[in-house]
């Protein structure tokens, strides 16, 4: 497996690196390596006495991260999913010690663009879809098995498509008569499942999403990141998270709302002090960011694009 043809455009990268606000004597952590944009940058502005530890679960990620951990002594790359970041951080002795951590969810260019790891509707591939292609459940073969409302289940929730139950239906009278194994075919019987074609979006879109997120686990591992995250920075230290779709980005405000609320409210009214374990443990940095004009001209994939950033209080 080799992706030396397809690149990927990092997306708000002055802008996430400069939310983490990188100390030069800092250990941080990126969850999201991919190609490594944000973290050669944020070496550029580490110290001889930084530290990064990046993650990722695709393995031509993590190549490209041993080669620059070959070249950079301060950088490290483990082929892990950011869910298991408080684990790792366990491990090698930092729990609550890092200074900062980026999230930069979802799929890279090169996941996208080679027909091979099976996420392209646009050109044919086998049906995968798995991020670290050697763990878990195929795409071609979570078609082959769920049930017909789980499928439908998945499209709406994850999708966010309408015609979750019609295309669910569909799939599972086609397999009945040949299984699927390439994502063309796939594609080509979602698109006649579907109703009503939006301008401008293939019809197999959301339902391609649908399935790349359930198959690769990716709100359960957010989940899973944030809240170890927060056990994992030091105090002061920041958490920078982009989402690409509104299922992402909710979990993200929801999160660092809950933790920079606190939970006195659930205390009675008139109490004199509130109990630390009650006050908020994250503050709130900014609003939202979205990419700059220049930014969305140059690479289509950062319109949908949003950042927060959250700094540790407790
Ligand atoms: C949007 S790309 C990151 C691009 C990177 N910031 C850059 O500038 O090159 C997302 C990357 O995160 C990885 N990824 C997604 N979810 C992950 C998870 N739960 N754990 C580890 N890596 C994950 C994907 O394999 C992909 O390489």
């Amino acid at each position: 497996m080799t992706d030396s043809n397809f690149r990927h455009i990092t997306v708000l990268l002055d802008e996430a690196v400069e939310g983490l606000a990188v100390r030069g004597d800092g250990r941080y952590m990126d969850g999201t390596f991919g190609r490594g944009g944000h973290s050669r940058l944020i070496l550029q502005k580490l110290g001889p006495d930084g530290r990064l530890l990046g993650f990722d679960k695709d393995p031509l990620a993590i190549a490209t991260g041993e080669a620059l951990a070959a070249e950079d002594g301060r950088f490290v790359v483990v082929q892990r999913s950011f869910a298991e970041l408080g684990e790792e951080a366990v491990v090698r002795g930092i729990c609550g010690q890092v200074s900062g951590i980026l999230l930069d969810l979802g799929v890279s260019s090169p996941q996208l663009d080679d027909p091979e790891r099976g996420f392209s509707f646009l050109n044919d591939g086998p049906l995968d879809m798995r991020m670290n292609p050697d763990v878990g459940v195929s795409a071609a073969d979570w078609i082959a098995t769920a049930a017909e409302d789980e499928i439908a289940r998945v499209l709406k929730d994850y999708g966010e498509e309408r015609f979750a139950k019609r295309m669910a239906r569909a799939v599972v009278q086609r397999r009945a008569e040949q299984p699927f194994t390439r994502t063309a075919d796939l594609a080509q019987v979602l698109t006649v499942a579907n109703p009503a074609w939006e301008k401008g979006k293939n019809p197999a879109t959301r339902a391609f999403q649908g399935i790349r997120i359930h198959v690769n686990n990716e709100l359960g591992d957010l989940e899973r990141g944030l809240e170890a995250a927060l056990e994992t920075l030091e105090v002061g230290g920041r958490l920078v998270v982009i989402s690409f779709h509104s299922l992402e980005d909710r979990i993200v405000k929801q999160f660092m709302k809950r933790q920079a609320k606190g939970e006195a409210d659930k205390l009675p009214r008139d109490l004199p002090i509130i109990p630390k374990a009650f006050e908020p443990r994250l503050k709130l940095i900014g609003k939202p960011v979205y990419a700059a004009e220049a930014e969305l001209k140059a690479n289509p994939r950062s319109r949908s694009a949003v950042m927060r950033i959250a700094e540790k209080l407790r």
